[in-house]
C-alpha cells in the first residue's frame, strides 16, 4: 500500500516532501526510517523536486550501439548554460524501447528514435512548462502464429478447465511438453506449479513477471500488446491448477500502454464472469490485478519482486525456501514470465504434439525473440525454437544495418555475454546456447557490427549491473565497481605487461567470488559479459591495454574518456 500513498504524494508536489513524508509515517503507524528506506530505493521515487526538464538517457547496450553517449555528450553542450532547477540530463537503465533506439525519458514520457534536436525540442517545452506526452504507439493487433483462437472466442482452455476441473490432465500435458521458463532461468514449468498445488492451505499466489528491464529484452511488451488474452488466461489456469484464488500481474512502470491494454482485457474477463468469485460457473474463484512496479532491474528478480509487492525495498532473499513453498506474504507462489504464461494455453488448446512439432532440430514450441542493436529491422519477433541466429539475425531482422559485417552478437543482453560472428550458426536453444558457453535467456538479441569495441561492450553491460546491483551482499556490490573500475582502466590505455596479467587474476578470482557468493542472478551473472569478451576478443583487448590502441577507435578519444569516467564513476 505504500507505494500507492508515495504515488498520490509524487503526483501532487512532483517529488516526496520531507514534511509529506512524515504526515504518511504518523498515518499509516510506519516509522519514519521505514518509509524512507523504501521511498530512497526505487528510481521513479524523487526525494527532491526535479528539474523542469528531467532528461534520462538510456546508456545500455542497444542504445549506447545507437548512440546514446554522443546524443548526450550533446544535450550537454546544448544545455550547458541552462540552470539545474530547468533541466538535468543523466544516464538511465534499459527503458524497454530497444529495438527503437536510441530512448530517452523526459519527465517520466519516453521518447524513441531520437536525435538531439528532438529531445532539445521537448526539453525546451518542459522548461517553458508545457505538457510532455510520449507519442501513443497506436496497436494495430498482430496475427502471431502461437494464437490458438485468432479471430474466434477466446479462453477456451478456462472454460474447459472450469468444466472439469481436471488440474491433474493440464499438470500431466505441460510436463509432456516440457515448458520452460522463458524469463531467462528456464526452470520446468509443470514442476513449479505442482509443488505449488501440493503445498497444504488455501492462501495461493500466482504471479506474472512482466518486469522485463533487462537491455535488449522486449519480447514482452509485444506479447502483453498482441495476445493480452494469452498472458491472462495462462494466469488463470495456474490458478485453478494450483488453488491460488489471487493473481498479480506486476508490470514495469514503462510499460503504460500495455498496462492499459491488460486493464482493458482484465475489466471484459470479469465482466464474462472469466476472473471473479465463480470463474466460468465453476464454483472456484481467481481475482487478478495489475501491480506496477516502482522500478530498478533487480524488481526482475523473483524473490526482490515479492518483497516490491510487500512494500519493502526491492532486495532478493536468501534461497530456500523457494516462491513455491514461501513467496508472497510467505505464502506459496507460482511467479513465471509472461511468455511462459501465454505458452500455457497454446499448448493446452493445441496438444503437445502440436507443440513438439513448432520447433526446429529437435527444440520445441515457437519462441518470441527482440532483435536490436545494429540490426537492420530491429524488432520482435515470432520464430521456431531452434532456429539458427544466423536465420533471425539475417532474414528475420534484416541483417546489418547499412550492409556491414556482423562482429558479435549477445544471444541474451548482458548476462549472455557475447559470441563472435563465427558462431552464428548456433541454435535458438537452452541446450545449444548453454554448450556455446552462453544462454537462451530472455531471449534478448543484441547484434555489433564491425565497428564495435568489444572492450567498450563488456564495460558497458558490467557498468548496467553496477548500477542495477541492490547492495545487499558485498560480493555484488563491492565485485561490480571493482570490476567497472578495471575495465575502466583497461580502456584509458597504458597499462605495464605485469599490472595486465596481475588484473586478469584479479578478473578470474572476482569473477568466482561473484558467481559463488552472490545472493542472487545478478551478482553471479556479472562476470559473463567480460569472461566472454576475454574468451572470444583477447586480442582487441591486449590492444587497448598493452598498445594504448582500441581497433574501433572508440576508446581513446577525449570524449569516451571523459565521458565514461564521469559516467561510471571511476576513482581518480
Ligand atoms: C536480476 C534479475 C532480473 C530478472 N528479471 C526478470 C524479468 O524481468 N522477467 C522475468 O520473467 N524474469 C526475470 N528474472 C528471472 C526471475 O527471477 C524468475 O526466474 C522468472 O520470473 C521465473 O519465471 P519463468 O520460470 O517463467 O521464467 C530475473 C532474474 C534476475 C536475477
Ligand atoms: S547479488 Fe547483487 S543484486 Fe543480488 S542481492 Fe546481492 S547485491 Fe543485490
Ligand atoms: S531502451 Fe536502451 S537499451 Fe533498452
Amino acid at each position: 500500500m505504500i507505494f500507492d500513498d508515495l504515488r498520490a504524494i509524487q503526483l501532487r508536489y512532483g517529488f516526496l516532501p520531507k514534511a509529506e513524508l512524515e504526515s504518511l509515517s504518523q498515518r499509516s503507524r510506519t516509522p519514519l526510517y521505514q518509509i524512507h528506506s523504501v521511498a530512497s530505493f526505487y528510481p521513479h521515487f524523487h526525494l527532491s523536486p526535479p528539474p523542469k526538464a528531467d532528461v534520462l538517457v538510456c546508456a545500455d547496450m542497444s542504445c549506447h550501439l545507437n548512440g546514446a553517449s554522443e546524443l548526450r555528450s550533446e544535450l550537454e553542450q546544448q544545455f550547458r548554460n541552462s540552470n539545474a532547477a530547468d533541466v538535468q540530463i543523466r544516464d538511465v537503465s534499459c527503458l524497454g524501447r530497444c529495438d527503437q533506439a536510441p530512448a530517452v525519458s523526459i519527465n517520466d514520457e519516453i521518447f524513441t528514435s531520437v536525435t538531439a534536436a528532438s529531445v532539445e525540442t521537448i526539453a525546451r517545452d518542459a522548461i517553458l512548462g508545457k505538457e510532455v506526452r510520449e507519442p501513443h504507439p497506436g496497436h494495430v493487433r498482430v496475427q502471431c502464429a502461437s494464437d490458438p483462437y485468432g479471430q474466434g472466442e477466446k479462453y477456451g482452455v478456462v472454460r474447459k478447465l472450469a468444466a472439469t476441473k481436471d488440474g491433474d490432465a493440464v499438470l500431466t500435458e505441460l510436463k509432456e511438453s516440457e515448458l520452460r521458463g522463458m524469463g531467462g532461468a528456464g526452470f520446468p514449468t509443470s514442476t513449479k506449479w505442482d509443488l505449488v498445488r501440493r503445498q497444504p492451505g488455501t492462501e495461493k499466489y500466482i504471479i506474472c513477471n512482466a518486469d522485463e528491464s533487462e537491455p535488449g529484452t522486449i519480447k514482452d511488451r509485444f506479447i502483453m500488446t498482441h495476445l493480452p488474452y494469452l498472458v491472462i488466461e495462462g494466469m488463470i489456469i495456474a490458478g485453478l491448477v494450483t488453488g491460488a484464488t489471487r493473481g498479480i500481474l506486476y508490470i514495469r512502470h514503462e510499460y503504460r500502454w500495455q498496462e492499459e491494454i491488460l486493464g482493458e482485457e482484465l475489466r471484459r474477463c470479469y465482466h464474462e464472469g472469466l476472473l471473479g468469485k465463480n470463474v466460468s460457473k465453476s464454483g472456484l474463484a481467481f481475482d487478478l490485478e495489475i501491480f506496477v512496479s516502482p522500478g530498478g532491474y533487480i524488481c526482475g528478480e523473483e524473490s526482490a519482486l515479492i518483497e516490491a509487492i510487500e512494500g519493502k525495498r526491492a532486495e532478493p532473499r536468501n534461497k530456500p525456501p523457494f516462491p513455491g513453498q514461501a513467496g508472497l506474504w510467505q505464502k506459496p507462489t507460482v511467479i513465471n514470465n509472461v511468455e511462459t504464461f501465454a505458452n500455457v494455453p497454446q499448448i493446452l488448446a493445441r496438444g503437445v504434439e502440436w507443440y513438439k512439432t513448432q520447433g526446429k532440430a529437435g527444440a520445441r514450441g515457437l519462441k518470441f525473440v527482440g532483435v536490436s542493436g545494429h540490426a537492420a529491422k530491429p524488432g520482435i519477433f515470432e520464430v521456431p525454437m531452434g532456429t539458427p541466429m544466423r536465420d533471425v539475425i539475417f532474414q528475420h531482422a534484416g541483417g546489418i544495418r547499412g550492409g556491414r559485417p556482423l562482429k558479435a552478437f549477445a544471444p541474451s543482453g548482458p548476462s549472455s555475454g557475447y559470441l563472435p560472428a563465427s558462431m552464428l550458426d548456433v541454435r535458438l536453444d537452452f541446450k545449444a546456447l548453454a554448450d556455446a558457453g552462453s544462454m537462451l535467456g530472455s531471449g534478448a538479441i543484441v547484434v555489433c557490427d564491425d565497428t564495435t569495441c568489444m572492450l567498450d561492450m563488456a564495460l558497458n553491460a558490467v557498468r548496467f549491473y553496477r548500477n542495477e546491483s541492490c547492495g545487499k551482499c558485498v560480493p555484488c556490490r563491492v565485485g561490480s565497481q571493482k570490476m567497472t573500475d578495471l575495465l575502466v582502466r583497461w580502456t584509458h590505455g597504458g597499462v605495464a605487461e605485469n599490472q595486465y596479467h596481475a588484473d586478469l587474476s584479479l578478473i578470474d578470482e572476482l569473477c568466482q567470488a561473484m558467481s559463488l557468493t552472490s545472493i542472487c542472478g545478478l551478482g553471479q551473472i556479472v562476470p559473463a559479459p567480460v569472461q566472454s569478451v576475454l574468451k572470444h576478443f583477447r586480442e582487441e583487448v591486449q590492444a587497448h591495454v598493452l598498445k594504448g590502441r582500441c581497433p574501433s577507435g572508440i576508446c581513446f578519444t577525449p570524449t569516451a574518456r571523459a565521458g565514461e569516467a564521469q559516467r561510471v564513476g571511476i576513482r581518480p
